[in-house]
C-alpha cells in the first residue's frame, strides 16, 4: 500500500493545496496531510485552527487523514511507514527550496520518495502569504480559498 504526506504550513489552507491534495490521491493508496508544528514561525492561524480547517476541507476525501508533527518530516515518515512525499511545485522559484528539502529528506530516508505535482495554471500564483496579503486588506479571496477559509479569515481580520 503507498501511503503518502503532504507536508506544509498550511498558513492558510488555499485552493492551490486542495488540487494537489485532489491529485495526490491518485497516486497514493492513502493521503495524510501533515501540518508542522512550527513555534518559530509567526503563524495567523495556530495548529488548532489549520488541523481543524483541513479537517473541514477534506472530510469528503475517505483516503485523506489530517495530523501535525513536529520534528523531522522522514522520522515522521519512518514511524508511521510513509513511503511517498508529496509536494507541489509552482513557479520555477519553487524548485531551489524544493530540490533542497528532496535531496535532503533522500539522504536522511532514502526509501521514502518525493513526488512533484506541477500545480494548475490557475493556481500558479496562489500561495498562504498572497492569501494572507489579500485578506489582511479585505480584497477578494474567494477565487483563492475554500468558502470555509474564507470565513475564517474575514473572522481573523474584522
Ligand atoms: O508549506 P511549507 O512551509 O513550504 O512546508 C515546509 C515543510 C513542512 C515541508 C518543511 O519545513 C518540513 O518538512 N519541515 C520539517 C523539518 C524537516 O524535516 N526539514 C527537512 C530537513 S532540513
Amino acid at each position: 500500500m503507498r501511503i503518502g504526506i503532504y507536508p506544509g504550513s498550511f498558513d492558510p489552507l488555499t485552493y492551490g493545496h486542495m488540487d494537489i491534495i485532489e491529485r495526490a490521491l491518485k497516486v497514493c493508496d492513502k493521503l495524510v496531510v501533515g501540518i508542522l508544528l512550527n513555534s518559530s514561525k509567526n503563524n495567523l492561524f495556530s495548529l488548532d485552527e489549520r488541523v481543524e480547517i483541513l479537517r473541514h476541507c477534506c472530510r469528503e476525501y475517505e483516503n485523506v487523514e489530517v495530523m501535525s508533527f513536529g520534528g523531522l518530516l522522514t522520522d515522521y515518515c519512518k514511524k508511521h511507514k510513509i513511503n511517498c512525499i508529496i509536494r507541489g511545485l509552482r513557479a520555477v522559484s519553487d524548485f531551489e527550496y524544493e530540490i533542497t528539502l528532496a535531496s535532503i529528506n533522500r539522504r536522511l530516508a532514502p526509501d521514502v520518495d518525493t513526488v512533484f505535482l506541477m500545480a494548475r495554471d490557475e493556481n500558479l500564483f496562489v500561495s498562504s502569504s498572497v492569501v494572507r496579503e489579500v485578506s489582511r486588506y479585505n480584497g477578494d479571496i474567494s477565487t483563492l480559498v475554500p468558502p470555509h477559509v474564507a470565513e475564517k479569515l474575514k473572522a481573523k481580520f474584522s
